[in-house]
């Protein structure tokens, strides 16, 4: 599993923590940016970040100050499936239900300590398939 992670200026900080938490635990993480504080557009970022996910075993991360603008940027990106995601309760069924492949997240919303059990839920949740595949085929379609 890999993760591709990008955010904003706003979502700079928590992308930071976020990327060194993960690789602490050993995953890999590819840093589409920003970079730094400078102000910046989030559709940008979340280009980058959707363009990479469409790969086979890789997931993506986006955070900018609310995780609205990138969810919103993500999910234009055919094959994306974007999931703004403030408790832990969402995060698992955006993976178990929705088949989510990427995690949004406001850095002016959540916390650190809450952003690590939302990361730690989605990443450690498989999508159930079933009933819930026929419904992510018909949004594909
Ligand atoms: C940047 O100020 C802010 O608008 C952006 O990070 C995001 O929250 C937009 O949805």
């Amino acid at each position: 599993m890999k993760i591709v992670i990008g955010s904003d200026h706003a979502g700079y900080e928590l992308k930071e923590f976020v990327k060194n938490y993960l690789v602490e635990k050993g995953v890999e993480v590819e840093d589409k940016g920003a970079y730094s504080l400078e102000s910046v557009d989030y559709p940008d970022f979340a280009k980058k970040v959707s363009e990479a996910v469409l790969g086979e075993n890789i997931l993506g991360i986006l955070i900018c100050g609310t995780g609205i603008g990138v969810s919103i940027a993500a999910n234009r990106h055919p094959g994306v499936r974007a999931a703004l995601c403030q408790t832990e309760f969402g995060a698992r069924m955006a993976r178990a239900h929705n088949n989510a492949n990427v995690l949004c997240m406001g850095a002016r919303v959540v916390g650190i300590g809450l952003a690590e059990s939302i990361v730690n839920a989605f990443l450690s949740t498989e999508f159930e398939g079933g009933r819930h595949a026929r419904r992510v085929d018909k949004i594909e379609r």
